[in-house]
């Protein structure tokens, strides 16, 4: 766990001062006079996260300039949204466990949960008129777009059971990588007016994302329930295809496809997750899977290649490491 928070302060060195002010930001935008608003934020938002959209929209600002107020009015404002969007999927996924303690929804039920986020996500688009930038509002539009289209197309391939490799990349980049992308390209809008600079931080950001969720999918199979804080080996529970899984039946013929998939249903519905994993392993969907996110990550640092270096650019190829080696 300390080695994570190494990785993870790695990618910090250049925004210390500039973090804690984000977390002052943050908490202040928090406040409302509903007092159930107060107690399910207070929660949810006491277990920190790893902040990685605010950590990478601080180091993007820096990058192209300098901080700024509607730097951190972005960095938190994005935060919310994020936290919004897993007290939704929470809730979406039925999932019991959220930073290692009971969920949203568990405690306070699904009606709670659906209205806490609806508000988080309001705030945080009015909150982005606040910052008075067209560019700005305009991506932060087109994500909250493409963040619900993601979910949405989420539950359908689970109700279908089938899902293309070239279908989860569309997925995840509406679900994930839609928001990290705004965090980087956010942060650029915040301290240049320069297209080319903006546009090779929104490229890595959307690659980064990707690789996040494709991380993100090997730890459900992988990781250890008291690390990543969440349950293990639940998507394949709730049928949501992931590439270690997609992978596999790509190879397969339509016959030995459904023999795979029941198999691991049967494995599932029996809990058996130590099976289920040596399964992936053997029929070498995580190393695919492993593979392809060094792909991706190979093309992200060079997106930065026009940036002469500095610490902040270090930071942000960091970035891609600590995805890499993450294991929360
Ligand atoms: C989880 O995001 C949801 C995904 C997009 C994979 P994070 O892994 O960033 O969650 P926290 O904020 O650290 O809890
Ligand atoms: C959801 O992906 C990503 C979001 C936009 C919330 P997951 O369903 O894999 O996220 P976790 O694993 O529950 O955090
Ligand atoms: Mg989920
Ligand atoms: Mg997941």
């Amino acid at each position: 766990m300390k080695s994570m928070k190494n990785l993870l302060s790695k990618m910090s060195i250049p925004i210390k001062e500039e973090y804690k002010e984000f977390e002052k930001y943050f908490s202040d935008s928090l406040v409302t006079d509903v007092k159930l608003i107060n107690s399910v934020v207070k929660y949810i938002t006491k277990r920190k996260g790893k902040r990685f959209r605010p950590r990478l929209c601080l180091l993007s600002a820096k990058l192209c300039g300098e901080v700024n107020e509607n730097t951190y009015r972005a960095s938190s404002l994005i935060e919310m949204i994020h936290v919004a969007t897993l007290i939704h999927d929470d809730v979406v996924d039925g999932s019991d466990i959220r930073r290692g303690w009971p969920s949203v929804n568990r405690i306070w039920k699904n009606k709670v949960a659906i209205l806490v986020g609806d508000y988080l996500f309001s705030n945080a688009l009015s909150k982005m008129c606040d910052i008075d930038n067209w560019d700005a509002l305009r991506t932060l539009s087109k994500t909250a777009k493409r963040l619900s289209r993601g979910e949405i197309m989420q539950v359908q391939s689970a109700m279908s059971k089938d899902l293309s490799e070239e279908g989860y990349y569309k997925m995840v980049g509406d679900k994930t990588s839609s928001l990290i992308s705004a965090s980087t390209l956010i942060g650029a809008i915040t301290a240049t007016e320069d297209k080319n600079k903006r546009e090779a931080l929104c490229n890595y950001g959307e690659k980064l994302g990707t690789m996040f969720q494709m991380k993100d999918d090997l730890l459900d199979i992988t990781g250890l329930e008291r690390e990543i804080g969440k349950p293990t080996m639940f998507d394949l529970k709730k049928n949501m295809l992931t590439l270690p899984i997609i992978s596999i039946l790509s190879s397969q013929e339509s016959h030995d496809k459904k023999r795979t998939l029941s198999t691991l249903k049967y494995l599932s519905k029996r809990n058996k997750k130590d099976k289920i994993k040596d399964m992936i392993i053997d029929m070498g969907g995580v190393e695919y899977t492993q593979d392809k996110i060094k792909q991706i990550s190979e093309s992200a640092i060079h997106d930065l290649d026009s940036f002469p270096d500095s610490e902040s650019k270090k930071a942000l190829i960091a970035a891609i490491n600590f995805n890499s080696e993450r294991k929360l």
